[in-house]
């Protein structure tokens, strides 16, 4: 890949993290997006700046436009540009429609919609600037098959799909990219309690029959970031294990 500047929101551990090593492994210089852990992203920057590309971690609510403007008037400035943007960062939490509170509902929307809305906002006029770009949203298998006990999270990961879809019709003509990742199960600090308490019967109905490593997932996602993968756009690509065809 040439060299290139990306921005991975949420990547101070789990997925993220994994894809801004995979990034830099991929010859990209990136930018480590978190919300509170500082520590662990600046160990993800140090093991990045070890394979002897340029990283900065940078603290930001992806909810919160001003920050996340800030955020990116920073990596501009710092790395020089903006090619690619994975919109990563996001949580869980549960309650079924008559005890989620709506302030729960508005939380996990604001960080999984607007977030990815105001980076990719943002990000654009770099990326059209460079007449080059790619932007990858994490989705989830639960926007494809709902979730009975979290409505607003599988609402707000089937808006990412056609957030998705919609970039990538706008943004085709500059050579930008746009597509999403929804990933099944994967081992990481999110969903650690639900594997802890029902691991087996988790894995026993995966065909594959065991979660994923968040390394599978970079994977995907630095593929889909990569020059090689210019022809998808609009996309959404299950790594799932096989479960999505239960
Ligand atoms: N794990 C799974 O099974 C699974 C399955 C499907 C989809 N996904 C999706 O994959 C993505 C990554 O998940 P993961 O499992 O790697 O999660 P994780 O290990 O819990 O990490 C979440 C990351 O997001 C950051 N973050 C949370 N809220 C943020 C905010 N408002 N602004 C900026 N950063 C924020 C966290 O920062 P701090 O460390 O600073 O808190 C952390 O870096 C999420 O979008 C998730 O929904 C995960």
């Amino acid at each position: 890949m040439n060299p290139r500047i990306a921005l991975v929101t949420g990547a101070s551990r789990g997925i993220g993290a994994a894809t801004a090593i995979k990034l830099a492994q991929q010859g990209c210089d990136v930018a480590v997006n978190y919300l509170r852990r500082a520590e662990a992203a600046h160990a993800v920057v140090r093991q990045i700046e070890s394979l002897g590309r340029r990283a900065l971690a940078i603290q930001a609510d992806v909810s919160e436009y001003a920050q996340v403007h800030r955020m990116i008037e920073t990596i501009v400035h710092e790395l020089g540009g903006l090619h690619i943007l994975v919109n990563n960062a996001g949580y869980s939490s549960h309650g079924g429609i008559e005890q989620l509170p709506p302030e729960e509902w508005a939380r996990m929307l604001a960080v999984t919609l607007n977030g990815a809305f105001y980076c990719a906002q943002l990000a654009v006029p770099s990326m059209r600037q460079a007449r080059w770009g790619r932007i990858v949203n994490i989705s989830s298998l639960r926007a494809l098959t709902g979730s009975a006990h979290s409505p607003h999270y599988a609402t707000a990961k089937a808006g990412v799909i056609g957030l998705t879809k919609s970039l990538a019709l706008e943004l085709a003509p500059y050579n930008i990219t746009v597509n999403a990742v929804a990933p099944g199960y994967t081992d990481t600090e999110m969903n650690r309690k639900s594997l802890a308490e029902k691991g087996d019967q988790i894995r026993s109905s995966i065909p594959l029959k065991r979660v994923a490593r968040p390394e599978e997932i970079a994977s995907v996602i630095a593929f889909l970031c990569s020059d090689e993968a210019g022809y998808i756009t609009g996309e959404t690509i299950s790594v799932t294990g096989g479960i999505y065809m239960r």
